[in-house]
């Protein structure tokens, strides 16, 4: 594991995003893994400044996002698919046809799901994975749980994701209760596993997530078995770490 701290968000997002450029580069038919949430939007900002004055290229590049809301079509604002074509695949010149998410208007999201894995599995598995993480340990929308599934599957969301995610809602009683999620089969077959993290608010829990036992009530911990993970943090997410 290696561990980078940053000053603030910008730096880390700069990191991570020399990080995510750099794979770009040396493998230009790289499949990324992808996520969303308030943390990449600064990384998928810098890659979009990469793309415009560095050249960065991205035309070969696969992608597959990590998790979307159950009941949300791909044109509603609030889905993850809307996120995505908003913070980075409209503003970069990857192919949009080898973009993917799973569907959360699919009729049977447990076959959505499976199929996701075949897609990925055809596709040779995810070279580089980049995770944020919830303020419960969260990564995509694998929630603490008592096993780890392996599987892409669909979830129910815990109370806790419901109220940290009402912030981009009208209101709690607005964030679905559902979602369809990698597994954690595809997250530790990646090749690489880049987790940005920042603010004081998950800071415990990464230090849990990192230095802890690995149990699936704190998912993220599971990373620690991970053979090629990177963490980037900002001083207040990694405030306890000296080395
Ligand atoms: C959602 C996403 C996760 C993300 C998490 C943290 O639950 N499914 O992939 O890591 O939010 O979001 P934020 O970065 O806004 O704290």
């Amino acid at each position: 594991m290696r561990i980078i701290k940053t000053k603030d968000y910008d730096q880390m997002s700069r990191v991570a995003g020399d990080i995510m450029g750099a794979q770009v580069r040396l493998k230009p038919r790289s499949v990324l893994g992808l996520a969303t949430g308030s943390t990449p939007i600064g990384l998928y900002k810098e890659l979009v400044r990469k793309h415009r004055e560095e050249y960065l290229d991205f035309s070969q590049i696969i992608s597959f996002n990590l998790d979307e809301y159950v009941g949300l079509s791909s044109e509603d604002p609030q889905s993850y698919r809307y996120f995505m074509d908003k913070h980075l695949l409209k503003d970069i010149n990857i192919a949009y046809e080898n973009t993917h998410l799973m569907s959360g208007v699919a009729d049977d999201l447990e076959a959505e799901a499976a199929n996701y894995d075949r897609m990925i599995d055809a596709q040779g598995g995810i070279d580089m994975q980049l995770l944020g993480m919830g303020n419960n340990g969260h990564i995509g929308f694998n929630e603490p749980e008592e096993h780890f599934i392996g599987p892409s599957h669909l979830v129910n969301l815990s109370s806790s994701t419901i109220d940290a995610n009402a912030r981009f809602f009208a209101g709690p009683g607005e964030v679905p209760k559902q979602a369809v999620t990698l597994g954690f089969r595809q997250i530790m077959q990646a090749k690489k596993v880049l987790l940005i993290v920042s603010g004081r608010a998950k800071a415990d829990v990464l230090r849990k997530a990192l230095e802890g036992s690995v149990h699936p009530r704190v998912p993220a911990s599971i990373l620690q078995l991970h053979r090629d993970l990177t963490v980037v943090g900002d001083e207040e997410a990694l405030y306890w770490y000296k080395g």
